[in-house]
């Protein structure tokens, strides 16, 4: 997408052909950084703290770590310890573990020579695909949002965190429909969930919507219950990054909570979900999928621009008082209306789910 007019995506080969350009996100929205990772240690710092984050965009993130971490050490137990190293960053995304896979059953049969450059040229295959991925989702996504446009002059949309551009390689996931439904003249309104603690609404979200131009407001995360019972939300589209064989979705923590009142007010409750987050491994979110817990800083702390300019992390809890932080949540598959993928809109059940993607399935009671 673009970055004030010009096409960018969120990660990249360097041009000298030494490491990999990434958008530092953590400085978002107030500063544009572009930064270069160049060692193992890099791309596990860069996944864990967030500098790049958002399921498919870590997937792919781990895919070049990995190629870079093969140019000092390409021998199966140098395969073999940095994708443990990879793998150990963020437990949630299952993208991670997808990419990783992806990338050691294409390597693992080479010889060790061979690898660093096979690598490299996997990991920009990943990348690549997760285009087209979520090119194919804002396609059959906007479906969804051209047959509402059909009965109402402006379409209202809700979305929670950030599922979008930055949180992949390009288009987004959640977002990837809104793009299309732009390109295609449909008046559109977006609701960003603000998403604390780290707010990835407020800042990433709003600001991506910001540079391609999308009419859009920022809400606190209590507010959606709120403007759904008004009538506000045409439809929500959030993302994913852990859904089940049988269509239980794991996303960023709120997101269950944005489904129950999407339940109780009628509004159509969406996932854009690419096949890569699909775990066909696992039959129960709620009891299966591992929530990744983070500091209790990112609650009782906040980041911000003050008005003269300076950025200041500032305290908002009382000294002594603690906080928990859990990153995800679960919403059960009986709350989601329909999953977005790239090879339609599917419905969150086993059956559906096997029938899309034969060549993934697993047997799972
Ligand atoms: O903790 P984050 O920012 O990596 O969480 C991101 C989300 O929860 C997204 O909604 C999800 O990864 C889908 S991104 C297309």
């Amino acid at each position: 997408m673009r970055v004030d007019g010009k096409p960018t995506r969120t990660i990249w080969p360097a041009a000298n052909g030494g490491g990999v350009m990434i958008i530092d996100q953590t400085r978002l929205p107030h500063e544009f950084v572009i930064s270069e990772l160049v060692t193992l240690d890099n791309f596990a710092s860069a996944i864990k703290d967030m500098k790049v984050r958002g399921a498919p965009l870590i997937g792919v993130t781990a895919a070049y770590g990995l190629a870079i971490a093969l140019r000092d050490d390409p021998g199966d137990s140098g395969l073999a310890a940095a994708s443990a190293k990879l793998l150990a960053t963020r437990p949630t995304a299952v993208n991670l573990a997808w990419a990783l896979d992806v990338m050691r059953a294409a390597l693992a049969p080479l010889p060790p020579a061979a690898r660093p450059e096979a690598a490299f040229a996997k990991a920009g295959e990943l990348a690549d695909l997760d285009v087209a991925i979520c090119d194919a989702i804002g396609v059959n996504g906007l479906a969804l949002i051209s047959e509402i446009a059909e009965r109402k002059s402006r379409v209202n949309i809700l979305t929670h965190c950030n599922a979008g551009w930055l949180a992949t390689v390009d288009w987004g996931t959640a977002t990837a429909p809104i793009y299309k439904a732009q390109d295609a003249g449909i008046d559109l309104h977006v609701y960003v969930d603000e998403t604390r603690p780290r707010n990835q609404g407020a800042s990433l979200t709003a600001w991506e919507l910001s540079q391609q131009g999308i009419s859009h407001q920022v809400i606190v995360d209590n507010a959606g219950g709120h403007i759904m019972q008004h009538g506000g939300v045409d439809l929500v589209i959030v993302g994913t990054d852990r859904t089940t064989a049988t269509g239980d979705v794991c996303n960023k923590i709120g997101t269950y909570l944005k489904a129950l009142a999407a339940k109780d007010n009628d509004v159509p409750f969406y996932v854009a979900a690419p096949s890569s987050s699909i775990d066909f491994a696992i039959a129960d979110g709620v009891r299966d999928i591992p929530i990744e817990e983070r500091n209790a800083r990112e609650v009782t702390h906040m980041r911000g621009r003050t008005d003269d300019g300076r950025l200041e992390t500032v305290r908002i809890v009382p000294e002594g008082s603690r906080a928990t932080n859990p990153a995800f949540d679960v919403t059960p598959a009986r709350l989601v209306t329909g999953l977005i993928t790239e090879r339609g809109i599917i419905a969150p059940r086993k059956d559906a789910l096997a029938t899309a993607f034969p060549e993934r399935l697993q047997l799972v009671d």
